[in-house]
């Protein structure tokens, strides 16, 4: 780990441009066209942070961020780049990465719960209307109360059914539970498994520590989420997945005002998906959780290929701007040229607009923030070429690093303990045993309804007192789907 302030990016010019660590808990943006180099920049970025003590979590959507865990090779290409940027060190090496991926395939499994999900990402990831979410909200309150975990796609299924079932006794206290709504919410959920989201949804979930490490030479760890198929298959999955872990890192996180460097750095690339079709509320959300998180000490770079694709608010919170060519064939190009280039503060010595579609390949127009958080003149940049390699890691070499990893076994296998769907279960099968000793003992006398209603009112207590019983644990874990979790929160 080095106590370095700063690190280069590059250099313009033969003089270094360097990002201050302080200022690196202020985010950032990649952008640039399809094979411009955005990929190798934030490669040399968590390069840097890791070197630096930072831990790091990125996604790979090509699966050629894995590369960071090989070192790189020589090329006169990079020598030649080497020979314009007077880099104090550079060692050809790998860096410390964990390899995680939401089907096991790519990396450790990486998941989390129903519950923690929350049913403000769940209802974007439905596709739910006003109505149905009210019904999502409704179910998660209704779980809170009857001391029900919902921790997988089969708990929220089962409590949904359970709902519809007691819709009439549930009226006075939860509103209007229409049937139609649960079945199209049932309907969904079926859509959202077919894309793969029981991977998701479980347990072990990721423990936020496992994302944090920093390894035995203080090197921040790399966490490569591999996300090729993920975003193929279910790109609101991917999105409700990264949002969850900001929010996560959100709740869980001291808040450290402005430190040295950032405690960890968070890479969200193909950040378009985050917001094409984004509800305002999900947005604003996200713009807030940008700004608020900042102080928890978590840097947050955002990879895209046009500016525009980030909507204004949180555009306007990136301190490290980082431009690659663009390309001018239409006027809509030209339209997205124009406010890329006046986004940046201008160079006397050259025209930023004119520059951003002469860039070379791996070549970028740079302003990073100085020290009182302003940011600096744009400059021309030469990135760096990376110490580790650049494209992916072999299959084998990968499943050697995943073979080896330290996390090796405690996330592998899916624990599926107690939860809404077993006990919902349990508690249908007592209801049926009863109903059937009711029926030998046939008490002709009594009205059926009666003798229903009187067992689930005994039901009703029973469960709760059991809740309480369980304790706040339990409780507190399910509220914290509803209420505590930032993409929780009621709207
Ligand atoms: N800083 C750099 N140093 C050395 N080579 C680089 C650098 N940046 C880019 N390159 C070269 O350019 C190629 C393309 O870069 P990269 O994969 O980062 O583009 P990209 O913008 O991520 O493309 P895509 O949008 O298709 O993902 C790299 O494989 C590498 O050969
Ligand atoms: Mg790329």
């Amino acid at each position: 780990m080095s106590d370095a302030t700063q690190f280069a990016i590059g250099a313009a010019d033969g003089i270094l441009v360097e990002q201050l660590c302080g200022m690196s808990n202020r985010h950032g943006l990649i952008a640039g066209a399809t094979g411009t180099g955005k990929t190798v920049t934030l490669q040399i970025l968590a390069e840097s942070f890791s070197r630096l003590g930072v831990p790091v979590f990125t996604a790979d959507i090509k699966g050629d961020l894995s590369g960071l865990g090989s070192p790189g090779a020589s090329h006169p290409k990079i020598d030649e780049r080497l020979l314009k940027i007077p880099l104090e060190t550079f060692l050809q090496r790998p860096y410390p990465v964990v390899f995680w991926d939401i089907f096991g395939e790519h990396g450790h499994p990486i998941r989390s719960t129903i519950s923690e999900l929350g049913p403000l990402l769940l209802s974007n990831l439905l596709g739910l209307n006003d109505t149905q979410s009210g019904i999502l909200y409704s179910c998660f309150k209704i779980a809170d109360d009857q001391g029900l975990l919902l921790l997988d796609l089969k708990d929220l299924r089962a409590m949904l059914t359970w709902i519809g079932d007691n819709a009439n006794e549930l009226r006075t206290e939860y509103g209007n539970i229409s049937s139609v709504s649960i079945g199209t919410i049932q309907r969904q959920l079926l859509v959202l498994e077919e894309q793969g989201a029981e991977h998701l949804l479980g347990e072990p979930a990721v423990k936020l520590a496992d994302l944090m490490q920093i390894d035995f030479s203080g090197n921040g760890v790399i966490s490569v989420f591999d996300a090729t198929k993920l975003t193929a298959r279910a790109p609101k999955v991917y999105c409700a997945f990264l949002l969850w872990l900001l929010s996560e890192l959100f709740e869980e996180l001291p808040e450290i005002g402005d430190p040295d460097k950032p405690r960890l750095v968070f890479f969200f690339d193909e950040a378009h998906l985050l917001f094409d079709h984004a509800p305002k509320i999900l947005i604003d959300k996200i713009e807030q959780v940008v700004r608020l998180i900042r102080s928890k000490g978590v840097g947050i770079f955002f990879i895209t290929q046009s500016p525009l694709d980030i909507p204004e608010g949180i555009l306007g919170q990136l301190g490290l701007k980082i431009q690659h060519a663009l390309r001018a064939f239409t006027p809509k190009d030209m339209k997205v040229i124009k406010s890329a280039a006046q986004s940046f503060p201008p160079n006397p010595s050259f025209d930023t607009e004119k520059v951003i579609t002469d860039l070379g390949i791996g070549e970028a127009l740079v302003s990073v923030l100085d020290e009182k958080g302003r940011p600096r003149p744009v400059q021309r940049t030469l990135i760096r070429p990376p110490e580790s390699r650049i494209g992916p890691l072999g299959e084998l070499d990968r499943r050697d690093r995943i073979e080896r990893s330290p996390l090796k076994g405690r996330y592998d296998t899916v624990v599926d303990r107690e939860s809404a769907y077993e006990k919902l279960r349990d508690r249908a099968e007592v209801k049926q045993a009863r109903q059937e000793k009711a029926d030998t003992r046939k008490p002709k006398e009594k009205p059926e309804s009666a003798v229903v209603g009187r067992r689930q009112s005994t039901g009703e207590a029973f469960i709760k007192s059991a809740a309480r019983a369980i304790g706040s644990q339990v409780g507190r874990q399910i509220i914290r789907g509803i209420m505590g979790s930032i993409f929780g929160g009621r709207q």
